[in-house]
């Protein structure tokens, strides 16, 4: 029996900014992404009985059909009808190591390494261009997890432009075990609360979009350049889900409080992150935010930038 081993990267967002509505009901974003080392290995082998069949590490991961990595796996069988026929089952297995609604993409890197997985166990040929246009269908930021590195994503998240490799930070992610942050739920209350500030005419559409385009974030990344990265760490979301989750504050204020880089909210959250120049400095810190908080909830992790997303093991 065919098999193969991927690990899958979790993301963070250095950058995410939103422009407005589209007409798909899905907002119009400007973002960057950076792959990161925490990861999640996704198993995908061969089985002589039919279907597809999915287990995690976690048990509190839905292993049905509504898994996003099953659904990838469903998407390749009913594009590939002819291959498909030829074939029997897969089973999909996942070792969890990326937490659930903490905006680090866990749930997307499954679901790419899946559609990779079955590229090479079909021997379809995919390019990764073809890959990131089926990871489009599943979801906005799936796209991403296939390549992963540096990049700006545009449109709903799924249009990417690579940036430079900027693989020599390192940081520490915080995340209350229990508290899982709704992505839908970020940005309806987004809408919501901030609806009214989103432009109304094309021209002042595509100039908010060109503003968020030109921010100080694409330049430092340009440069390489580590404190201006720090320095203009952005994200939209946190102006609803700080106000909402009043401990997620409480990590962004200690990370700063302790001299970190520069902090920030991942994605919809709700992950805190805090950038430092050494992987030491970032042990430093995690010990040091152990100690302040004292609390068998808070999950801490120190990792750091990486260049690539779905890798073959
Ligand atoms: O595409 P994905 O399934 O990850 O999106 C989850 C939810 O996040 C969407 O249903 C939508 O409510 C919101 N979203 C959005 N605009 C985007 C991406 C996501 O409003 N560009």
């Amino acid at each position: 029996m065919r098999s193969y081993s991927l690990l899958a990267p979790a993301k963070i967002n250095l950058y995410l900014g939103i422009v407005g509505d589209r007409p798909d009901g899905f907002h119009e974003l400007v973002m960057v992404l950076q792959s990161i080392g925490l990861a999640d290995r996704v198993t995908i082998t061969e089985t002589t009985q039919p279907g597809i069949h999915l287990t995690c590490s976690d048990s509190e991961v839905p292993q049905d059909d509504t898994n996003l990595a099953y659904k990838a796996a469903d998407l390749i069988y009913q594009r590939f009808p002819e291959v498909a026929k030829r074939q029997s089952g897969v089973s999909i297995a996942i070792d969890k190591q990326i937490p659930m609604g903490a905006g680090l993409a866990g749930g997307s890197a499954d679901c790419a390494a899946v559609l990779v997985g079955m590229d090479l166990l079909w021997d379809l040929g995919l390019t990764q261009s073809e890959l990131q246009t089926l990871a489009a269908e599943l979801g906005s930021d799936i796209p991403f997890c296939v390549g992963g590195g540096t990049a700006l994503a545009t449109g709903r998240g799924e249009l990417l432009d690579p940036l430079p490799d900027l693989d020599n930070l390192h940081l520490v992610l915080a995340k209350y075990r229990d508290l899982p942050v709704s992505t839908p739920w970020a940005y309806q209350t987004f809408r919501r609360t901030f609806g009214t500030e989103y432009p109304t005419t094309p021209d002042a559409f595509i100039a908010k979009q060109q503003a968020l385009r030109s921010s100080q974030m694409l330049r430092a990344i340009a440069d390489r350049n580590p404190d201006a990265i720090a320095q203009h760490l952005y994200n939209d979301l946190e102006r609803v889900v700080l106000p909402e989750y009043p401990q997620v504050q409480a990590l962004r204020d200690r990370f700063e409080a302790f001299g970190a880089m520069g902090t920030m909210m991942s994605g919809s959250g709700s992950t805190v992150f805090a950038l430092c120049k050494t992987a030491s400095q970032a042990e430093g810190l995690k010990i040091q935010m152990e100690s302040a908080f004292n609390d068998p909830d808070l999950e801490l992790w120190v990792t750091q930038f990486r260049s690539t997303g779905i890798q073959i093991l």
